[in-house]
């Protein structure tokens, strides 16, 4: 049940024009983690992310009207890709009650990414942002609704997050929250993301995220797998806690300007989720070695120097360096110096805070 966005009675007419359409929706790196899930994609915590800029998906749909059995083609940079083709059209598949008419349609999708697949960025996150752009984009060119851009991007978080929960969050810039919770007045009713409606101290207005690659290999724990973990999780009900103060001292602190409260947070909220996955029946530990020697230099660095410099992490070991404008030099000195020779083939890739998606020619 999609409920609210059902519209199992459209069709399209029979002089129905072809046409493209292309989007470009970033990544985002999330600072409060969406960890355990329910229903059709729905999170148990609400999470709070921020978009990036160099790390992005570009998606483009060609549309026609299909003249018998639908068409349907997927060409992932340049090429067939069977086992992405199979998600997507699985997922363009579960959106029937919502866009019923997509089976009137021969379909070519076009995708690529600016960034390695496997750099332990959420690549799924982009790529589902883009999509779900595309689709409500081509409903808008049709049914010329949704009118209203904030419907519009509404609608998108809401299709996006139906084929990755962090996708919901990647069609907007700065930063944005998912998720309903008691300490946060954005409170949204789960099914879609909304900005961040506070205003940002300048301190994390445009932070830098140095993106250390660890590893480059497969995800060891697919996202399916880890929201079901927990499940029955011994440690679910703290955690339900957790996150909700860490979104309440997180909001205030990007208000405030409380630097320190805030890589409080957002470390305490990438080693809670690695926690939860070693506490977890079966366990993992996605951390390697490089891993675990970079987060100690970074926190040797910060007591040394007291520079604005933290680390948060996603479901896997690559590691995502945060910091200002302000020691910048420094930051960057110190991460080629004496982290650089712990990453796989001394692969960073140095991304900003982005503005969000953007529709292309
Ligand atoms: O969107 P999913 O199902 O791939 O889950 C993402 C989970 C984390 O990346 C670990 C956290 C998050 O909020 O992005």
């Amino acid at each position: 049940m999609n409920d609210y966005y059902e519209n199992p009675g459209l069709v399209l007419p029979e002089n129905f024009p072809h046409g493209e359409v292309k989007w470009k929706s970033p990544s985002n790196i999330a600072l409060v983690k969406y960890w355990g899930k329910y229903g059709p994609q729905l999170p148990k915590n609400a999470s709070l992310s921020m978009c990036l800029s160099e790390s992005f998906t570009e998606t483009s749909i060609h549309y026609k009207l299909s003249k018998g059995e639908p068409q349907r083609d997927f060409f992932f940079e340049g090429k067939a890709n069977d086992a992405f083709a199979k998600r997507i059209w699985k997922f363009i598949d579960s959106l029937d009650s919502i866009y019923p008419y997509l089976g009137q349609l021969d379909l070519q999708i076009f995708t690529q990414n600016s960034f390695p697949h496997s750099a332990g960025i959420a690549s799924s996150a982009s790529a589902m942002g883009a999509l779900a752009l595309c689709l409500v984009d081509m409903e808008r060119s049709f049914f010329s609704s949704p009118k209203k851009d904030e419907d519009f991007v509404h609608k998108a978080s809401y299709v996006a997050r139906l084929g990755s929960g962090s996708a919901s969050r990647s069609v907007y810039g700065g930063y944005a929250i998912w998720g309903a919770s008691k300490s946060v007045q954005e409170n949204t009713d789960n099914k879609f993301a909304v900005p961040f409606s506070g205003k940002i101290a300048p301190a994390f207005e445009n932070l830098s995220d140095a993106i250390l690659m660890v590893d480059n290999g497969q995800k060891e724990v697919s996202s399916s797998l880890g929201h079901s973990l927990m499940e029955g999780h011994p440690y679910a009900d703290d955690r339900l806690a957790q996150a909700d103060r860490n979104m309440n001292d997180l909001s205030k602190a990007m208000v405030s300007g409380d630097k320190e409260s805030f890589i409080k947070v957002v470390e305490a909220e990438a080693l809670s989720l690695h926690a939860l996955m070693m506490a977890s029946d079966p366990w993992f530990i996605l951390m390697k070695p490089e891993t675990l020697k970079i987060l100690q230099l970074v926190k040797k660095y910060r007591a040394q120097t007291g520079h604005f410099l933290c680390f948060t992490l996603d479901a896997g070991p690559n590691v995502h360096l945060l910091y200002g404008k302000e020691n910048e030099l420094e930051v960057i000195k110190f991460i080629e110096k004496d982290l650089k020779p712990l990453c796989h083939h001394h692969q960073i890739i140095y991304d900003t805070m982005g503005s969000g998606p953007e529709k292309l020619k």
